[in-house]
């Protein structure tokens, strides 16, 4: 109780202490009421000084809210195809009436005037795979109702990498794609299997990341991927390939050491002056019924209440548990920790599942249940973040 305590009102308690502690606070204890005067009563009369008691943003619950969405797939012309749910037909809209609650406090829905002004003059990077994109493209989403940004990519659509420029504000906002977010490349006659030099940094994003004054990093799924793993330029190891020497690493090694290089990599950048938003991941487990690519699907149409989700375990929990890891670690860096993942876990009809293309498409991953609808539940991260930029500032 007493670490539960700590958990849901001290965010940075609650960073020293396992995952799983964390996972079994939420899931099975009852919500604590305690009143922030139980709290300020500890103080001695010698700490005059206002104490107020922060909120853990991250922990709380899915509450109905019926003026969501903030936006439909007609304000938003910056939609992906694949999260564009309302245009391939999802027939229940009940999954856009819900706002993220925090247990202690209430988290404002996004401002758009107001995070405008909060970054004015500033840049931010997202540093990250399709879901770093997903979370841009919310954002976009939420701000084109104050101002539209112009994209001013230095190449086309098709590539994944975006600048986009907001004129009345002079923000800037960047998209790397840099899924491993060290340096890889896809080997030449193996395609779809990587080579991820782990103690590089990817330079595509690092070279530049002087200019930025966020840079949010993120990642998780493309560490399940076919991948061999180089240190000091030797291969060292791999996932799912055949090696000719044993190895025991595994993937909870690649993606340990890559958040470990990225963020070891900013430090040692004497020009950046940034602040590090680590963003933990986005749940990989709501496939239902089989894997992705054996007829597993998320056809939920509502949130799970904290009460009702699994815990997370395996792989989702190690790569969890060592972002975390990583992140207390970091030294020498502004680094913050944004951490969607439990709101996210309760979040299974949020989903494009089969609603990401015409019925007759073909695709790798027919149901798709890693990235979100726009609208949907992934625009509460920019609740998220809007709260956490104003409060550093
Ligand atoms: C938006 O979704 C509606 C269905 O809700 C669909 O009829 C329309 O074509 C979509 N528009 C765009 C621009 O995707
Ligand atoms: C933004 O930059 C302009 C031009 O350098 C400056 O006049 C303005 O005060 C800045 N605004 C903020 C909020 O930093
Ligand atoms: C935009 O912001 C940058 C700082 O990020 C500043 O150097 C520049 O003067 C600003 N430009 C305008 C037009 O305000
Ligand atoms: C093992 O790997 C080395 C280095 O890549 C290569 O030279 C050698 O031929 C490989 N041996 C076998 C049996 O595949
Ligand atoms: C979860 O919590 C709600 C509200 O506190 C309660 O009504 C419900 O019975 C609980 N469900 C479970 C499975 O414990």
């Amino acid at each position: 109780m007493v670490l539960c305590f700590k958990l849901l009102f001290g965010p940075t308690a609650a960073i020293f202490l396992s995952a799983v502690v964390i996972l079994s606070c939420f899931t099975n204890v009852p919500y604590l009421q305690v009143s922030y005067t139980d709290e300020l009563s500890h103080s001695s009369y010698l700490a005059p000084a206002p104490v107020v008691p922060r909120c853990d943003i991250f922990r709380g619950e899915w509450v109905p809210d019926p003026d969501s969405p903030q936006y439909t797939n007609e304000t938003c012309d910056f939609i992906q195809e694949h999260q564009n749910c309302m245009r391939y037909g999802r027939p229940d809209l009940d999954f856009l009436k819900w706002r993220w609650k925090p247990d202690a406090c209430d988290l404002p829905r996004f401002d758009p005037h107001r995070f405008l002004q909060v970054v004015r003059n500033k840049s931010l990077a997202f540093v990250g795979d399709s879901l770093a994109r997903n979370h841009m493209q919310s954002l976009f989403c939420l701000l084109a109702k104050v101002e539209k940004a112009k994209d001013v990519s230095v190449t086309d659509r098709t590539d994944p990498n975006m600048i986009l420029y907001y004129e009345g504000y002079n923000v800037t906002m960047y998209l790397f794609w840099s899924p491993f977010l060290v340096r890889s490349e896809e080997v030449a006659d193996q395609p779809g299997v990587f080579r991820l030099y782990l103690d590089e940094p990817d330079d595509k994003w690092l070279s530049v990341a002087s200019r930025f004054d966020y840079v949010l990093l993120s990642g998780a799924n493309w560490f399940t991927r076919q991948s061999y793993f180089y240190e000091r330029r030797q291969l060292v190891g791999g996932m799912y390939v055949a090696l000719n020497f044993t190895s025991s690493l595994t993937n909870r090694h690649s993606h340990r050491m890559a958040f470990r290089t990225a963020l070891r990599a900013l430090a040692a950048d004497a020009r950046f002056r940034g602040k590090v938003i680590l963003r933990t991941l986005s749940p990989m487990s709501h496939f239902e019924g089989g894997a992705y690519d054996k007829g597993g699907d998320c056809r939920r149409t509502r949130p799970y209440r904290a009460n009702e989700t699994a815990p997370m375990g395996g792989l989702e929990l190690e790569f969890y548990t060592s972002q975390l890891e990583e992140f207390r670690e970091a030294k020498g860096l502004d680094v913050v920790l944004m951490d969607p993942t439990a709101a996210m876990l309760m979040r299974p009809d949020g989903h494009p599942s089969r609603y990401g293309h015409w019925p007759d498409e073909k695709r790798t991953m027919y149901n798709d249940c890693i990235h979100w609808c726009l609208p949907g539940p992934i625009d509460a991260w920019n609740d998220m973040l809007l709260h956490m930029l104003s409060d550093s500032n």
